[in-house]
């Protein structure tokens, strides 16, 4: 297993969209057993394929006090929405960047695990919450994209300089 690199806004890879997995082979199994080592080394609840740089439609999520029940979502699809609430998030992909996001706080998912079988879930409360930034990651969308243009602009801006800094600094 190993640690993978996790990209940061504004990079352009953050905005693809993923693809659907139609091999659940090797090179997959691998891709998610690293995608869970990179989750629990970050210390954060989710990570989607497309933060790793990888188009394919495979999210992870831990929301366990140590680690211990890792969760995989291939090809997540969610078919009920519903008790909609403001909630606070962040992302692995913004660093530093806390904001109110607009949630449903329930739903309910089908999805295929490592091995290709099909599945249904019911979530809710922050399962529910990471379920969707995950999911809008694979969209190749980003939560500050549902913040106000004015906070939107200034977390624009700060990225940009912070990655002119990082090139001159390379
Ligand atoms: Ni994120």
């Amino acid at each position: 297993m190993a640690i993978l690199g996790i990209l940061e806004y504004p990079d352009p890879q953050l905005r693809l969209s993923a693809n659907p997995v139609t091999e659940f082979d090797v090179s997959m199994t691998r891709l998610v057993d690293d995608m869970i080592e990179t989750l629990h080394a970050s210390k954060a609840i989710g990570l989607s394929a497309t933060q790793v740089n990888d188009q394919r439609q495979i999210l992870v999520m831990d929301l366990s006090e140590n680690a211990e029940a890792p969760e995989v979502y291939i090809n997540p699809e969610i078919i009920k929405k519903a008790a909609w609430g403001i909630v606070e998030e962040s992302c692995l992909s913004v660093p530093d960047i806390v904001g109110n996001v607009f949630r449903a706080t329930k739903l309910q998912v089908r999805a295929q695990d490592q091995a290709g079988n099909l599945f249904e879930r019911e979530l809710s409360g922050m399962h529910a919450v990471c379920l969707q930034h995950e999911m809008d990651h694979l969209a190749g969308k980003l939560f500050i994209d549902k913040l106000s243009i004015f906070r939107r602009l200034s977390i624009r801006a700060r990225a940009h300089k912070k990655a002119r800094e990082k090139k001159a600094a390379a």
